[in-house]
């Protein structure tokens, strides 16, 4: 499709989809023509937050929750990480096989941006329970099971809602160094922040940020389990894991898709696109095109430059990314630190996300 149709129109879901590097970076790139303020749909969990927001309140709001990501930040949370890490470790070490997604890389981001919240941690569970619906699919594309979905959702998120409230309101009080506090300071400093806006933030680090980093570990262990050479290379040089994290990113990124839709009526690459209609820029193909990366259908650590959009690119580009990158590294190299080597158990079998904008799996059964 890459070469043959750039720009292919999909009856079922009435979307054109872009494959092509130069069209999908265009299409997160051209705020103008391209908007990610959607129609409301019931149930939308991205709704009100900076991914769905265009310039100008896009720029304002993310000048501020910007604060919460910042180098500085990272570093102090970077012990913390480690010591995340090594106690999910321990907690397997000594049994014969591990399943990388269940007992590792799914609990990992979720306690991660749990405690960077400041979340209690007798709320964990609830905690969990609600990012799992609010990523979750319908079982489904039946009306009674996309209807149940969407109820369950809505639930979901007045209850978060509440939760995040009575957090906010908290915090005010006594300010910490959790990231609800540093956008409460940012915003007394700077334009204000409201409740309205830190809600829907909360929400989508929920979303956007537990499901993806925990499929970037596994896919860096799936690709590290498809190249034991790889896996020797690094084990005799740990500084190898970042650019080994960003060929993964690559080559087997976690988000597959960005959706906009056209806000004036434009072409993209030869093709019309008229207002109100939705283009899907396939993230995957274009990290595989090989009229940007040579060999592009290759794993190459050493690939430089790597000038991946995994994370997107321009104005929305990840916000989390330096945290994503900092706990997939740690945790990678925790993982070759404590293993000579690793292989594919012996009853592993592809388990894969079901769901169209991730890729990862379910679960990895390694040993
Ligand atoms: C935006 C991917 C982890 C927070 C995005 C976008 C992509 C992406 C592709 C752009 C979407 C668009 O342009 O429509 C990823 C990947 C991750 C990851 C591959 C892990 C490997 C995280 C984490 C967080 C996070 C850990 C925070 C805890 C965000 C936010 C935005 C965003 C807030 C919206 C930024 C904006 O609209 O200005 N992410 N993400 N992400 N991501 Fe991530």
């Amino acid at each position: 499709k890459r070469k043959e149709s750039p720009i292919y129109f999909h009856e079922e879901t009435g979307t054109w989809n872009a494959f092509q590097y130069e069209d999908v970076k265009r299409l997160a790139d051209d705020k103008e023509k391209f908007s990610v303020v959607f129609p409301q749909m019931p149930g939308n969990t991205l709704k009100n937050s900076i991914i769905a927001l265009d310039p100008p309140r896009h720029t304002q709001i993310r000048s501020i929750v910007s604060h919460a990501f910042t180098p500085r930040v990272m570093k102090e949370w970077e012990p913390r990480i480690l010591e995340i890490t090594e106690q999910l470790l321990n907690s397997v070490s000594g049994s014969e096989e591990i399943d990388i997604v269940k007992d590792f890389s799914y609990p990992l981001p979720m306690v991660v941006i749990a405690e960077m919240l400041g979340v209690p941690s007798q709320n964990m569970d609830k905690f969990k329970e609600w990012s799992d619906i609010l990523v979750g699919s319908p079982k489904s594309s039946r009306k009674e099971d996309v209807d149940e979905n969407i109820n369950i959702r809505l639930k979901t998120d007045e209850a978060l809602a509440e939760f995040f409230h009575e957090i906010i309101e908290e915090k005010r009080g006594d300010l910490g160094n959790d990231i609800i506090s540093i956008l409460i300071k940012a915003g007394e400093e700077g334009v204000k922040i409201s409740e309205e806006d830190l809600i829907p933030f909360c929400r989508l680090l929920l979303v956007a940020g537990n499901e993806t980093t925990t499929n970037l570990i596994a896919n860096a262990v799936y690709c590290l389990l498809e190249n034991p050479d790889v896996y020797k290379e690094l084990r005799s040089d740990l500084s190898l894991v970042p650019q080994m994290m960003e060929e993964t990113l690559r080559y087997r990124g976690p988000a597959h898709i960005l959706r906009r839709i056209v806000a004036q009526d434009t072409e993209l690459n030869g093709q019309r696109l008229r207002k109100g209609e939705i283009v899907i820029g396939w993230l995957a193909s274009a990290n595989r095109d090989e009229s940007k990366f040579e060999n592009a259908s290759k794993y190459d650590i050493h690939r430089s430059p790597n000038r991946h959009i995994a994370f997107g690119h321009g104005i929305h580009f990840c916000l989390g990314a330096p945290l994503a990158r900092l706990e997939a590294n740690i945790a990678i190299t925790e993982i070759i630190e404590r293993y000579s080597s690793i292989s594919f158990s012996k009853d592993f079998t592809i388990d894969p996300v079901k769901n169209g904008a991730v890729l990862g799996f379910n679960s990895l059964l390694v040993r």
